[in-house]
């Protein structure tokens, strides 16, 4: 009896421990993804994010859409909303190319970097927004 209750003991600590370390697992995940605060007239981000030449990274409006902050091969940046004009899939950065810079995974279509449709079943272009770095802030401003 006693064996049999410290064995049910040992495996409901168990079980809390692995289930508090996934919720700490997810929580730091999401807090990995920047959050574009409002600003003025567009959203600012922290000039850190910025990333290397022909990368992107993804980061939210406010509002919780995706977005993704690019800067080409060539240093051009930008940032688009990252939600397909199509059905709303996550459209995913390719490889700087600015003939087709964003795909969606759902259905394929392109988009070049400034958010322009180039293929698919997409009919809209994504959100364009011009990104201008100072001193501390990346200012993202809806083109
Ligand atoms: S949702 Fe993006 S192409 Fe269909």
């Amino acid at each position: 009896m006693n064996s049999s209750f410290s064995r049910r003991a040992f495996l409901e600590g168990a079980a809390a421990t692995v289930g508090a370390a996934l919720i700490a697992g997810c929580g730091s995940g999401s807090s990995q993804t920047p959050q574009a605060k409002e600003s003025g007239q567009g959203y600012t981000l922290a000039n850190t994010q910025l990333p290397p030449n022909g990368e992107a990274i993804a980061f939210t409006f406010p509002n919780g859409k995706a977005g993704l902050l690019y800067r080409s091969k060539e240093g051009q940046s930008g940032a688009v909303s990252a939600v397909c004009t199509h059905q709303g899939c996550t459209v995913e950065w390719t490889d700087g190319n600015p003939q087709a810079a964003f795909s969606c995974p759902c259905h394929q279509s392109k988009f070049d970097l400034q958010g322009k449709q180039l293929g698919g079943p997409a009919k809209a272009p994504l959100a364009h927004y011009a990104a201008t770095q100072n001193n501390t802030d990346i200012e993202l401003k809806l083109l």
